[in-house]
């Protein structure tokens, strides 16, 4: 980090996270902390807390968190970087420079500005007697003019040279135009337009700046039917998607995932404002830590030929460890969204709703109240409500709803996944609501041998890492007692890998000298990994005779650490934890 961290002491103390914050959310006292809307999801009761005596904040409703920085990259979508600046600015600091990252911040901004006046160039292209053509295509489409504005729509002329000797008009340099991907070099040394004869597609982050085109082909079957941005210093296609911009304000909760420019721009149009897309990728994990700010629900809307299925398949993979929830719709006959209102015309609003009302089968709804109707702490209530929810699981019709449910089931109840999957196909094949008795006893039988033991081991790495994080919160708040354990308990004792890095950071930190609370250490983590340290610190309230319970806790960590370690249990498939648990027996007796 470029940033010293003398500087970054300095500004943590003249940026009260409090006062700060209180610019974008009403807050109100309650005890300690203040609680106010959370400004990062939908909500209409508050979940989100600030503490102005460790520094942070926390979502308990979107598990989004961090120090004051923190808050301002997301609430600014800013970088680490530009965050500081914001804040410095704000308190009257300057910024020791660094020659090489204001370089960088310049010209980031001048491809921002290039992004923006080819934007305009595309646009004004389609209402000129060239670009004629264009604005046909996106009527014949069936785009309304007020779309085609919306979206900022455009056209890239014929010529090479259109959009290179424009933005030269406005004084851009061949290396500006080169670097925003605008143009390609030539082997000359020249500068030549990179988009030609296609309709143009912007795209906008979240703060409003122009970063990329999508470009399409008007002609059939000509290849690439889309030509796209490559990566550029302003943009980079795995963490962006197309019309969030928009969509952020409209999600209520839920945003609608498709595959295409044409079907989000479709679906906007049909009043479905809440539609986003990738930029021409498979769903990265970054978008869906993107997307989890601002909603709690996805819905897939792929198509429904193969490949559309196997991407709905990898993105439930992608989206499932980030907690949203997923619902799959499949537009019938093998449509896309585009399609789909194109062919229904009038009637496609509403009968895209129904859709979205079919796709949501409210199954985690009725999963859940089965749940509630069990005591499953009892083995035998545990196997009727496994078995009833295998039912239910076998009712859906989609194999990649099933196997969401099958796969979220078995973690939940530490059950194997096998196991449930084989109960499903089993009620499925015989197409009968009543399981056979001996199934029954079956499904008790696998239940009683392998999951429970499962589950107990899960109990036990949940134990430890549980020590670990109380740990890592009480040091946080206990300066004292924090430099004698960092002397005394080595790193390796913590057997989570990010528990441990918090540690190591927060040692390495304090062993120079510096402060180790969240806004000191926030620069070496991610967003994703900061919201997860404040989830620690937001869950773990200050105890009363810290030194002993540090001394638990440390003690409790050694216990386990003579054990198979998380780690080891996480990266373990089926067989080899069935081996470390015979191994574990054996040791036993
Ligand atoms: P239309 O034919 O205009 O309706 O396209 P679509 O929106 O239905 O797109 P399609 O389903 O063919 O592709 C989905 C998305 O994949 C597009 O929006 C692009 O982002 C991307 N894509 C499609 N074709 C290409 C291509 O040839 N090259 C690249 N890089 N991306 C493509
Ligand atoms: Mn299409």
């Amino acid at each position: 980090m470029s940033i010293p961290q003398e500087f970054i002491s300095e500004l943590k103390m003249r940026s009260d996270i409090v006062d700060v914050i209180s610019s974008y959310v009403k807050l109100k006292r309650s005890g300690r902390n203040y609680l106010g809307l959370c400004p990062f999801h939908g909500e209409k009761t508050p979940s989100f807390t600030v503490s102005p005596d460790k520094g942070f904040f926390y979502c308990f409703g979107c598990h989004v968190g961090g120090d004051v920085i923190g808050f301002i990259k997301q609430a600014e979508n800013l970088d680490y970087v530009e965050a500081i600046k914001f804040l410095a600015q704000r308190a009257g600091m300057t910024v020791p420079e660094n020659a090489a990252d204001n370089g960088m911040s310049r010209l980031r901004t001048r491809l921002y500005e290039a992004n923006r006046a080819a934007a305009r160039f595309f646009n004004k292209q389609l209402y000129t007697e060239e670009g004629r053509e264009g604005l046909d295509y996106l009527r014949g489409r069936r785009l309304s003019d007020s779309t085609i504005t919306h979206f900022g729509l455009g056209y890239a002329p014929k010529s090479r040279f259109a959009l290179v000797n424009h933005l030269k008009s406005l004084g851009f340099t061949k290396a500006e135009m080169i670097q925003a991907n605008l143009a390609n070099e030539t082997r000359n040394g020249n500068a030549i337009d990179r988009f030609t004869d296609r309709v143009m597609f912007p795209i906008i982050d979240l703060r409003g700046n122009v970063i990329a085109f999508g470009g399409r082909t008007m002609m059939k079957d000509f290849k690439p039917k889309y030509l796209n941005t490559s990566d550029t210093p302003v943009f980079n296609k795995g963490n962006n998607l197309f019309a969030l911009n928009f969509a952020k304000n409209e999600a209520n909760g839920t945003l609608i995932l498709v595959e295409g420019y044409m079907d989000v721009i479709a679906l906007h149009q049909a009043g479905f404002k809440n539609a986003v897309a990738g930029l021409g990728t498979a769903l990265t994990p970054e978008q869906a830590n993107v997307i989890k700010h601002y909603c709690n629900e996805v819905i897939l809307c792929y198509d429904s030929d193969n490949a559309g299925q196997m991407a709905v398949s990898r993105a439930i993979q992608i989206i499932r460890p980030t907690g949203l929830d997923i619902r799959v719709l499949t537009v019938p006959n093998g449509k896309d969204p585009d399609e789909f209102m194109k062919t229904y015309g009038e009637q496609g609003p509403a009968r895209f709703r129904m859709l979205i009302e079919k796709s949501g089968n409210d199954v985690d709804f009725r999963l859940n109240k089965l749940l509630g109707s069990y005591n499953t702490e009892l083995t035998d209530q545990r196997v009727n409500f496994l078995s009833e929810a295998a039912k239910l699981i076998a009712g859906l019709d989609s194999s990649i709803e099933r196997d969401v449910y099958i796969s979220k089931l078995a973690m939940e109840q530490h059950v194997s996944k096998d196991a449930i999957k084989e109960q499903v196909s089993r009620i499925i094949k015989k197409n009968s609501s009543n399981a056979s008795k001996r199934e029954f006893r079956e499904l008790k039988k696998q239940m009683n041998a392998e999951s429970s033991r499962i589950s107990r081991e899960n109990h036990s790495t949940f134990g430890s890492a549980k020590a670990e994080e109380s740990l890592i919160a009480l040091l946080m708040n206990n300066v004292d007692i924090a430099v004698s354990v960092f002397k005394s308990v080595p790193p390796e004792l913590f057997a989570d890998a990010f528990n441990k890095r918090v540690y190591e950071t927060m040692k390495a930190n304090s062993e120079q000298g510096f402060d180790f609370t969240l806004t000191d250490i926030s620069g070496s983590f991610t967003d994703e990994e900061n919201s997860r340290i404040a989830q620690i610190l937001a869950s773990h309230a200050s105890e009363s005779s810290p030194k002993q319970a540090a001394d638990d806790y440390i003690s409790k960590m050694r216990e386990n650490a003579e054990r198979v370690t998380p780690d080891q249990v996480a990266a373990a498939d089926e067989d080899e934890l069935r081996r470390m648990i015979e191994n574990m027996k054996k040791k036993k007796s």
